[in-house]
């Protein structure tokens, strides 16, 4: 049994957003992946963290849970920027009964474990949210969800997963940070840096915590194994 992490699958199997345009490590990204997978058993677990799908709807993104959920495994999602197919945790239960995807799981002000260990998370902030006008309203429901989802782990050893970075080159969301710190987390891993963007990756430990870039190009498709 072992955990792994992976973030930014940006599936498009049902819509017609393939990132294989863009080229490079995203050629061939969606057989990568299914290669990437091969050495998880089904009792293993993987976080996935976040800009799974391009489906802007739950209908729209069936066949990418189609494939997740066929890929060996129990996976926990985790919201990204670009999933506009997110609702509400009932709904999204709900869709995966009813599809028969018996292996997915949300992360949403809430927390999963693993053994002993307290998986929890959101998607986090990023400064360009800034741009849309109304950024301290979602940073602070980010920071709400932050806190339900560490509060909901208890006593147990913490690891976070965010979607964005919470620290990278010129930048530290400091609310996040000091979340972290407070409620005492190990490690934490984020997604989101891509292409060019990976060289700001900050990895390593910054304070009490271990930082960890895991966006699937960056890991050229290959779940991080983050615990055995
Ligand atoms: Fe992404
Ligand atoms: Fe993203």
């Amino acid at each position: 049994m072992a955990l792994y992490a992976i973030g930014d699958t940006h599936l498009s199997l049902g819509a017609d957003k393939p990132m294989d345009v863009f080229g490079g490590g995203w050629s061939g990204y969606v057989d990568k992946l299914r290669a990437g997978f091969a050495e998880i058993d089904p009792e293993d677990t993987v976080v996935l963290c976040g800009d799974l799908s391009w489906g802007m709807s739950l209908e729209q993104a069936r066949e990418d849970f189609a494939f997740l959920d066929a890929l060996p495994g129990r996976k926990i999602l985790l919201k990204g920027n670009h999933d506009y197919w997110w609702t509400t945790a009932a709904k999204m239960e709900r869709f995966f009964a009813e599809n028969g995807f018996s292996t997915l799981e949300i992360l949403h002000n809430n927390c999963r474990l693993y053994g002993s260990l307290a998986l929890c998370g959101t998607r986090g902030w990023f400064y360009e949210e800034d741009r849309e006008g109304h950024g301290a309203k979602i940073f602070n429901r980010e920071l709400i969800r932050l806190e339900a989802s560490l509060k909901a782990a208890g006593e147990r050893e913490k690891y976070c997963f965010l979607h964005y970075p919470p620290l990278y080159q010129g930048y530290r969301c400091q609310e996040i940070i000091d979340l972290l710190e407070r409620y005492q987390v190990s490690r934490c891993f984020y997604g989101h840096l891509h292409g060019g963007s990976h060289r700001l990756a900050i990895s390593g430990r910054q304070g009490g915590v271990d930082y960890d870039l895991v966006s699937a190009d960056y890991l050229s498709f290959r779940p991080k194994k983050i615990l055995d």
